[in-house]
């Protein structure tokens, strides 16, 4: 059991043109036994956060700690931290059985308990069969299996994954993803897990931590992240389809306050703040918006452009005056390309942005 902290972490690459760190002012702590995903887009610097916790890349400033000890310039051996990279990165002349005993025989267990205890990881993971092959020998969800087995079989005080499942197929990253969450339950190992897939990151975290640009978004559970994002990029990451956003501008005359933007108008909360605020993005989800008319929700009429059949509901692509609108409902919601529809959104589950800052306004 051990706790990860991070302290004002950055970290710039040398030679790179110093526009700006791969990774910023990051601050940063994984509790004992807690499993934290780290998602974000291609080159938003999860890959360096982890090389940094791993030892394999030094911070250009801040330091890292484990159990309050500050392992910023502990060699990566020494830190008991165990990474499984998205190449798997075996040893391709060695047997499964000798991939999994590696780190063991470097540190002289006794014979019988590598054997006993790569043994018992294999069985858990399924590749007992496989102890004997060589690495080329296995297919891609194998060598996965055996990357992640070596990095359990040294029961570290870490486990660190960079992007593990992204070379498998969908239903075996699907298989794997829930295999990892019985290894940590299981284990009780405290867990950094890198990904790029809002729906890995969601599945999987005790809690999400979103980077942009290598800063922080936002930390939070799967569920604040989804019903309170903290900004229009978190709104948009997560979530499939993506969230819609429209335009608005506040309207502060009279009573009541409404945002209007092209087509439509949403009544404003009272609990937003009443600032001088006036223009604002509304963000609603897909699955917030409907066809059939409510005298509880706001119209916005619109033509079906796409129609796509996912069995359970249908995904309409509408053209509004607004911009295009995703709308996500029951499969039996008509509405073909070409018709002319009203959409109803609800306006308790609009998400309220500053049009500038991009941030989410309180409410
Ligand atoms: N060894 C390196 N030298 C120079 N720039 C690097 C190096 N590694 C990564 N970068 C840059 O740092 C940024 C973050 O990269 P990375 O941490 O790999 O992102 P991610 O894993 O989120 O895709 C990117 O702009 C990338 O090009
Ligand atoms: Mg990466």
């Amino acid at each position: 059991m051990s706790e990860v902290r991070l302290s004002g972490i950055r970290k710039v690459y040398e030679g790179a043109r110093a526009a700006r760190p791969a990774v910023d002012r990051l601050d940063l702590t994984f509790a004992s036994g807690e499993l934290v995903v780290m998602v974000g887009p291609s080159g938003c610097g999860k890959s360096t956060t982890l090389r940094i916790v791993a030892g394999l890349e030094d911070p250009t400033e801040g330091h890292v700690f484990v159990d309050g000890r500050d392992v910023t310039l502990v060699q990566p051996a020494q830190r008991d931290i165990a990474m499984v990279f998205q190449s798997y990165a075996l040893y391709p002349h060695m047997s499964v059985f000798e991939n999994l005993a590696f780190a063991l025989r470097i540190r002289k267990l006794p014979e019988a308990e590598i054997k006993a205890r790569v043994e018992e990881v294999a069985k858990n993971l399924s590749i007992d069969a496989y102890l004997d092959r060589r690495p080329k020998a296995l297919s891609g969800g194998q060598r996965q299996r055996v990357a992640i087995g070596r990095a359990v079989v040294r029961r570290p005080k870490v486990f660190l994954f960079d992007e593990p499942l992204s070379n498998l197929d969908a239903k075996l990253r699907g298989d794997m993803r829930r295999e990892i969450a019985r290894i940590h339950r299981e284990s009780q190992t405290t867990s950094l897990y890198v990904t790029h897939d809002q729906i890995e990151a969601m599945t999987l975290a005790d809690r999400i931590v979103v980077l942009k640009d290598g800063t922080l978004q936002q930390v939070g559970t799967p569920l604040e992240i989804y019903q309170r994002p903290a900004n229009r990029f978190v709104a948009g990451f997560f979530g499939t389809p993506a969230m819609n956003f429209l335009a608005a501008a506040v309207e502060h005359g009279g009573g009541a306050r409404a945002a209007r933007g092209l087509g439509f108008q949403v009544p404003m909360p009272s609990s937003l703040d009443d600032s001088e605020r006036n223009d604002v993005v509304i963000g609603i989800r897909p699955e917030d918006i409907g066809l059939d008319r409510r005298a509880d929700r706001v119209p916005l009429p619109g033509a079906v452009q796409v129609r796509e059949m996912l069995g359970a509901e249908v995904v309409l692509h509408v053209a509004s005056a607004a911009g295009e609108v995703t709308v996500r409902a029951d499969a039996r919601t008509p509405g073909r390309p070409g018709d002319a529809v009203t959409m109803w959104l609800d306006p308790s589950a609009v998400h309220w942005f500053d049009a500038r800052s991009e941030h989410r306004l309180a409410s």
